[in-house]
């Protein structure tokens, strides 16, 4: 049926949204400790800004993007990926020359790609992403690495790795290219069709190859970590005892490589049961390459859906306001109408609130209560109407008391 929601893409339903508004929370309390402001950009972009911010031969622009046509014929994409719109933000609205350097920003919000979809893997997947623009001390890197990990830990994850890689400057990696090819060189009809064109575009990208036979023919080929400037070698080695002095654990991958192009240096991954949780790093040139100064950037995105079932996994109890304050049970026509105006008024006094509205009875009322969790149940009948005043239960403690009607919110909220 074409009514149903897209392939790869999901519905968030009440009784879980609410665990995707606890995330949300936690990413921007943590962001805002970090002094990480939130920027919002268009969900899409000129399909141009991705083939330049994200790279040709990645399997994003490949293979990936939702890109399409608008009625008055420019390329448009839904953006696959956040750090491109970031920074074509940062440039476009010069972000760049205000005094305040570096520009720390996050965002959260749903991306897209055209993927095989399985389970946390979807067409449509929301990140929280950090950027921080404009620094280029190895002590700016570990804090981005340290704002993932803080949120992690302020979700109630714990059993996380943190993987870290330097994949070099242009400087290194032009060195490293040949190193690697001359290695792979013997076996390159051996590998599989896309590392066969990886080898003149981009061989790092063969040691990331998911394909068994790839992965066999690369094994002892030389790594990354062992060609790296000196300059580069010394910013990795201060990220990591940065990282140390924090007390973040993590553990050198030197085969990681991440499947963006515009990283430079420091590369990292979260890691929670074989599945990347997010992953990040920092990209030197990215702001030059979309029309900006010479000025660096690092930053991260974890997947939402990933972060949901590694809570999952980790049998993880948010803390979530459930229930309300007040129900409403109403009995007689005279009371069910003036219960619509005394809910309305509690709601109006912050009280959260609720009633019947299919003229069930006391039993029935009374269940729904339950259902909702509700505190406190207020009871109108026409004669007590007709009196002024109205029972209030108390829910957990089962006393009732009677109340006049020009005192209820106040009683209500003084038991709340
Ligand atoms: P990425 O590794 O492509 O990096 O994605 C980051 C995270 O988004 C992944 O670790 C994963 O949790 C989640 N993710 C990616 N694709 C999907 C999918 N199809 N379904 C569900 N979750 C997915 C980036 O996007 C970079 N922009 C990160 C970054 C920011 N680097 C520097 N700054």
């Amino acid at each position: 049926m074409m009514t149903n929601r897209p392939r790869g893409t999901n519905d968030i339903l009440p009784g879980d949204v609410e665990k995707w508004q606890f995330i949300e929370k936690t990413a921007r309390e943590v962001c805002r400790r970090f002094n990480t402001a939130e920027v919002r950009t268009p969900v899409f972009e000129h399909t141009e800004l991705f083939a330049r911010g994200v790279g040709e031969t990645t399997d994003i622009v490949e293979k990936e993007m939702y890109t399409f046509q608008d009625r008055g014929e420019r390329s448009l994409t839904l953006r696959p990926e956040g750090t491109a719109s970031a920074v074509r933000a940062f440039v476009e609205s010069k972000l760049y020359a205000q005094p305040q350097q570096p520009t720390k920003l996050f965002y959260i919000g749903p991306m897209f790609r055209y993927e095989r979809p399985q389970s946390g893997r979807y067409r449509q997947f929301h990140q929280f992403g950090v950027e921080v623009l404009g620094a280029s001390d190895p002590s700016v890197d570990a804090e981005v690495i340290a704002l993932a990990m803080t949120f992690f830990t302020e979700l109630g994850l714990n059993d996380i790795t943190l993987e870290i890689n330097s994949v070099g400057s242009p400087e290194s990696r032009t060195n490293y290219r040949d190193v690697l090819r001359s290695h792979l060189h013997p076996v390159k009809e051996e590998l599989c069709a896309d590392c066969q064109s990886r080898y003149d575009r981009n061989p790092m990208r063969i040691l990331d190859c998911k394909v068994d036979k790839c992965k066999t023919l690369t094994q002892g080929a030389p790594e990354m970590l062992d060609h790296l400037t000196d300059t580069d070698r010394e910013h990795f080695q201060a990220v990591c005892s940065y990282l140390e002095s924090f007390g973040i654990n993590y553990t050198v991958n030197p085969r990681m490589v991440r499947g963006l192009d515009y990283y430079t240096q420091t590369a990292f991954e979260f890691i929670e049961n074989g599945s990347t949780l997010s992953g990040g790093g920092r990209y030197n040139g990215l702001v030059e390459q979309l029309g900006g100064p010479e000025m660096p950037g690092i930053g991260f995105a974890v997947g939402i859906e990933r972060a949901l079932i590694a809570l999952q996994n980790q049998q993880v109890e948010l803390p979530i306001a459930k229930g309300i304050d007040v129900f409403f049970v109403a009995l007689g026509e005279a009371a069910q109408q003036h219960s619509v105006k005394l809910l309305h008024e509690m709601r109006v006094a912050g009280i959260v609130a609720d009633k019947d509205y299919l003229g069930k009875s006391m039993k029935a009322q009374m269940k729904a209560a339950d259902r909702l969790s509700a505190r406190q149940v207020v009871i109108l009948g026409d004669d007590e109407l007709a009196q002024g005043v109205a029972n209030v239960k108390d829910m957990e403690t089962g006393e009732q008391i009677t109340v006049p009607l020009a005192e209820l919110i106040e009683k209500v909220q003084s038991n709340m």
